[in-house]
Parts: structure tokens; sequence; C-alpha cells
């Protein structure tokens, strides 16, 4: 099923072509747009009049506040380090703990960007396209690069 009933969709949300993404267990809000070959996890939440572009995936333990945009391909990781097996038979759930990332209110996210886990990306802040964001970004900086370095803290009011 593309959208899960578990999926709380608030009044407003554009998903163009609901046959094409992959969402449970998420709650998404008002007027918020999403793409072709989205996947949102459970327990992910976004905001209202967010921009979620195609082929992007968010997945659990991620936060996205109002206003963000996210571009096309854009990944989210909720597990630093990811081993399919644990003493040769394969990870359930219970072998790791999801580590969360917020993205404040009014942030931009560049197409084939990387936000690594346990980030926060700062209000109106903007990350550049294929960027690999590992730390904290501050409100209205913006970031590029691999691994993704200040370049600029803008004076916008976003
Ligand atoms: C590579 C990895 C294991 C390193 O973890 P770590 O040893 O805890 O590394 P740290 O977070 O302490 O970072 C050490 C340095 O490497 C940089 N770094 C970490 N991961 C990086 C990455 N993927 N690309 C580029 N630089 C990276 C950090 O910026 C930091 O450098 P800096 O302080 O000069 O900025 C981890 O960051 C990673 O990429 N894990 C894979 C996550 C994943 O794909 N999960 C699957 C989906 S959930």
């Amino acid at each position: 099923m593309p959208i899960s009933p578990s999926v709380s969709l608030a009044d407003g949300v554009v998903i163009h072509h609901p046959e094409l993404v992959n969402l449970y267990g998420c709650r998404i809000g008002a007027e918020t747009k999403i793409g072709a070959f989205v996947e949102i996890q459970k327990q992910a939440r976004i905001g209202r009049r967010c921009k979620i572009s195609s082929h992007s995936f968010v997945c659990e333990g991620v936060t996205i506040e109002d206003e963000v945009f996210v571009g096309h391909g854009v990944v989210f990781i909720n597990d630093r380090y990811p081993r399919a097996t644990t003493d040769g038979r394969l990870q359930t759930e219970q072998d790791w703990t999801v580590i969360g990332t917020t993205v404040k209110r009014g942030a931009s996210i560049g197409s084939g960007a990387v936000i690594l886990c346990g980030v926060t990306i700062g209000e109106g802040a903007q990350i550049g396209a294929g960027a690999v964001v590992t730390h904290d970004v501050p409100a209205h900086a913006t970031v590029m690069g691999v691994p993704a370095r200040v370049s600029a803290v803008n004076r916008g009011s976003v």
C-alpha cells in the first residue's frame, strides 16, 4: 500500500502520485507537497507547507519543521554504524537504536545531500547540493561539501 492507513495527513497535503510513494506511520503537516518515489518511515514528522521533492528518503527519527524545502534524492540516516548481521544472524530493530535528526523551520536542503544522524539543521539554513552533513548547522548558515562546512551566514529572516 503506497500510503499506509497509519499515516496522518493534515488538510491540503498534496501527493500528485499517491501510487508512487511509500509512506507509513508518519505525520505530514497541512499543505505540504510530496513528490514521486519519496519514502517516509514511521515516527517521522513533517511540518506544514514543506516541499519534499521526488526520490527523497526520510527515515524514522527525522523531524522536519514547517516550511522546509527538501530537494531531490535527499537521504537521511538514523544509524551511524549500520551492520547487516550480529553474530551471523540478520539484525532486527532490537539490535540498533534510532538516532534522531531535526530540520528547523524554513531550512532548505539541496538535491543529493546526505544528512547524517544526530544533527540539527538550524532555522533558515541552506544545505548545498551533494553535501554530506555530519555536524549541526547553525541557523541561517550555508554549508556545502563533503563533509559539509559553513561557507556563509545569511542575514535573511527566514
Ligand atoms: C563513516 C562513519 C562510520 C564515521 O563515523 P564516526 O567514526 O563516528 O565519525 P565522526 O562522526 O566522529 O566524524 C569524524 C570525521 O569524519 C567526518 N565524516 C564522518 N562521516 C563522514 C562521511 N560519511 N563523509 C564525509 N566525512 C565524514 C566528520 O565530519 C568528522 O570530521 P570533522 O570533525 O573534521 O568534520 C559515519 O559517519 C557514516 O557515514 N556512517 C554510515 C551511516 C549510514 O550510511 N547508515 C545507513 C543508513 S541508516
